[in-house]
């Protein structure tokens, strides 16, 4: 299949795997590029700039076909050392960057001097109209559906992808909620030159978490995820456990939240050790989005990417066979 995206990433298909805190190492990223997508490593998954130079060097071991790295930009506990990070992007020779979070401009520069395309993740019409304006070549739109950072807006891709599509001149991903075909060839009706997953990528054979997780996203209806940190202006959508709804209970309390009170609960590495590694998928914050209702198997990336272009082949045949 061609479209903008597939020609300007030089892939096979139109479908992205977006960065994964704990979960975008080596073997994904290269499983998900080898099936004709685009599989993108997470930077600050590894602990150094160093330790993302031999994360790419590793993955550039397991394909042959482009990947990509993302850059989240976002508050975090520790210090991030984010120029370090992005040097270590520019000069290790990956040709495509997925950021998130903040305005990536500062980085800009240094990306596009080495020959980096740069895919902005947005949740609004004015950042994607930024990202455009400041030169990103792809904008990844992702609606409230999404796991992780929906913004706060709340508006789901149904609205905001064609309300993106006729402003923008960049090719666009639509992003969140999508597990399926069906689901590739609306987000295209409604103006997107591919798709970008997270969760439905969780739940494959390939993804370094514990089985005990995988079964928790089949298991799950779309009702399984939380917001939190409403209160702080800092919106995420994760799984619906002990913890989420413990730390639900302390930011319901009248006046306003501490996140000293949280910290506790919700450190990154407390999530990777006893959920994703540990596989205790009720002790820890995890990321993940409403799409686990869709989610009903546990299949290799190739099966996976297979499965949605059957599917959207399927649904074009029966669905819409005049077209
Ligand atoms: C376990 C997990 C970890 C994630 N970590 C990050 C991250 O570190 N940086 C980022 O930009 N997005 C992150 N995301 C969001 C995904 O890249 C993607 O935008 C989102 O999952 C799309 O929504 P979906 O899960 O409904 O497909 C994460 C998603 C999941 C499921």
């Amino acid at each position: 299949m061609k479209t903008r995206i597939t020609e300007l990433l030089g892939i096979e298909y139109p479908i992205v795997q977006g960065g994964m805190q704990w979960v975008g190492y080596a073997g994904l990223a290269s499983a998900v590029s080898n099936a004709g997508g685009l599989g993108i490593l997470t930077g600050l998954t590894q602990p150094t700039p160093e330790d993302l130079t031999r994360e790419i060097a590793r993955c550039r071991e397991m394909t042959d076909r482009p990947f990509g790295v993302n850059l989240t930009i976002l508050p975090t506990i520790k210090p991030v050392p984010y120029d370090e990070y992005a040097q270590a992007i520019a000069e290790s020779g990956v040709k495509i960057v997925e950021t998130a979070g903040r305005n990536p401009e500062r980085f800009m520069a240094g990306f596009k001097a080495a020959g980096i395309k740069v895919i902005h993740k947005c949740t609004s019409l004015r950042h994607s109209q930024k990202a455009q304006a400041i030169g990103c070549d792809v904008v990844s739109v992702d609606g409230f559906e999404c796991a992780g950072h929906p913004g706060e807006d709340d508006i789901p891709n149904f609205v905001l992808l064609p309300i993106v599509a006729s402003s923008l001149s960049v090719p666009l991903l639509a992003s969140g909620g999508i597990a399926t075909g069906r689901q590739m060839v609306a987000a295209m009706a409604l103006g997107a030159d591919g798709i970008n997953m997270g969760t439905r990528f969780v739940a494959t054979r390939e993804a370094p978490v514990h089985d005990n997780v995988k079964k928790a996203l089949v298991d799950a209806d779309e009702r399984q995820t939380v917001l939190m940190f409403r209160t702080l202006k800092n919106t995420v959508r994760v799984f619906r456990n002990r913890v989420s709804v413990k730390v639900l209970s302390i930011e319901a309390k009248p006046g306003e939240t501490r996140f000293s009170e949280l910290e506790h609960l919700v450190s990154g590495t407390r999530g990777r050790d006893e959920v994703l590694l540990g596989g205790d998928i009720d002790n820890g914050i995890w990321t993940a989005g409403v799409v686990a209702g869709l989610i009903d198997d546990i299949p290799c990336c190739a099966a996976l990417i297979r499965e949605i272009m059957e599917d959207a082949a399927d649904c074009l045949r029966e669905r819409l066979p005049t077209c």
